[in-house]
């Protein structure tokens, strides 16, 4: 309800536009401009810089403080004390659940895990070096054409059974992307494995040989499940949310998730962190690399480093530096050349003017591309790993829009600036 008003002046002789002022419960609060049309303006705002496409219950960020919570839990705390299941039923429930409300939900997802026999058929048209990503957005899409017992969106059961298909089934096909990508048979999963377990499984046993997984690994592959989980209104879920707003199937909108995702400027960036240590190769070359990203005639920028929201620092790569460290050290990879790189590049860069008035800190794929290579996870299978832990985010915002009574189909408007009106010239008088 809105308790205050804007008014807006457009400086035509009219009387200001009165515009109601909604409350946050932290945070911006937001002006309704859905009015404005009726007066023949619309707002101007590339990149929706100060924009609220939404209403939302699941993520709040604070970037100024450093502040992210999932339905209002820290995400230190979440990240220390909380499993990725745990984390799952919070983001799409709303509360954290009972013991035996957990135990309930793992066990479902366990019982899915498998994907149609057919889906098998999907790979063998990809190319053998297709990446894992291109792989991903193709046979998650393909989903859709599986499911036709749940297809009714407007239905909340048939939502919350696309749910458990989708978080059970995605890092069924990130392992099959990445076992097709190298040239190995498909792992099946195991319901007797935990989620995160089970994962490792399906990318690192073959029939011929068992993966027992290292629980210092697993917890921290868990740990970047949960970073990953949800960050509000990013490019990849305003993606999946304008795909659902027109009622089209989950699991299309959440393959056009991962075709965003897969971007260097937002879930690339990991891989891109890894290529860039991998190029620095010395210490002694990072004043060179700094050099570049501050350049203005250079298009090279410091992957890793700098937030569209955070601007002092990102809470998840604290969280991720140390799970570095636990990694490393439980490998005994302590002198490890990229860590070592990392480090001393973050320490040059924070005490760098440009970094600094520019407010770029480093993100939380900085460091979680380390980890990731500690585990045994290739590069190019990355962004597969932030396509699995964002997936309970989106599933979680699109069930919360669809439900939405105030949802409308996504259709911004755009300030024109091509050619007026002009007539037809046939082509031989041209
Ligand atoms: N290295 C060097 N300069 C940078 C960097 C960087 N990594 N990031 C931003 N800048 C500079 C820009 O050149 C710009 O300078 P200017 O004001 O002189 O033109 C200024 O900082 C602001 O940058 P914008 O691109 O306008 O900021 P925006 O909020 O749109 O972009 C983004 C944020 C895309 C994350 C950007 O910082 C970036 O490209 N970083 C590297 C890629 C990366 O790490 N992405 C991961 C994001 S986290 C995630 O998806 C989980």
């Amino acid at each position: 309800m809105a308790e205050r008003k804007a008014y807006l002046d457009l400086g035509n002789g009219q009387p200001p536009i009165e515009l109601p002022i909604y409350s946050a419960t932290m945070g911006p609060d937001v002006i309704d401009i859905r009015s404005l049309g009726k007066h023949g303006v619309f707002t101007y705002d590339p990149g929706f810089m100060s924009t609220a496409s939404c209403n939302s219950s699941i993520t709040y960020i604070d970037g100024d403080a450093g502040i992210l919570l999932y339905r209002g839990y820290p995400i230190e705390q979440l990240a220390e004390h909380a499993d990725f299941m745990e984390v799952c039923y919070l983001l799409l429930n709303g509360e954290l659940p009972t013991g035996s409300q957990r135990h309930d939900f793992d066990n479902t997802l366990r019982k899915v895990s498998m994907v149609h026999d057919q889906i098998n058929n999907f790979f063998r048209g990809f190319r053998r070096d297709a990446h894992p990503m291109a792989s991903m957005v193709g046979v998650v899409g393909a989903l859709s054409a599986f499911y036709h017992d749940s297809f009714d969106i407007a239905d909340p059961r048939h939502r919350e059974i696309s749910a458990f298909r989708m978080l059970a089934k995605v890092p069924t096909i990130a392992a099959m992307s990445y076992k097709y990508n190298i040239g190995q048979p498909f792992v099946y999963p195991q319901n007797r494995l935990g989620y995160v377990e089970n994962f490792m499984h399906m990318m690192f046993a073959t029939p011929c040989e068992e993966y027992v997984a290292n629980p210092v690994l697993v917890r921290a592959l868990e740990r970047i499940f949960i970073l990953h989980a949800d960050h509000e209104q990013n490019a990849s879920t305003s993606t999946v949310r304008l795909a659902g707003s027109s009622g089209a199937n989950p699991f299309a909108c959440i393959a056009a998730g991962i075709a965003s995702l897969w971007g260097p400027a937002h879930g690339g960036a990991n891989e891109a962190v890894l290529k860039m240590l991998e190029e620095i190769g010395d210490v002694s070359n990072i004043p060179d690399v700094i050099a570049r990203a501050k350049d203005k005639s250079n298009p090279f920028r410091l992957m890793g480093f700098g937030h569209r929201v955070y601007k002092n620092f990102d809470p998840r790569a604290n969280l991720m530096r140390k799970t570095c460290h636990e990694v490393l050290n439980e490998l005994g990879m302590q002198d490890d050349r990229l860590f070592k790189t990392a480090l001393e590049l973050e320490r040059i860069a924070l005490e760098d003017p440009y970094f600094i008035e520019k407010k770029l800190y480093p993100n939380v794929d900085f460091y979680s591309g380390i980890v990731l290579r500690a585990i045994g996870i290739p590069v190019n299978m990355f962004t597969a790993i932030f396509a699995i832990s964002r997936t309970i985010g989106w599933i979680s915002q699109w069930s919360e829009m669809i439900a939405d009574p105030e949802q409308r189909i996504g259709r911004p408007r755009q300030l024109y600036c091509g050619a007026e009106q002009r007539e037809f010239v046939p082509i031989g008088k041209r």
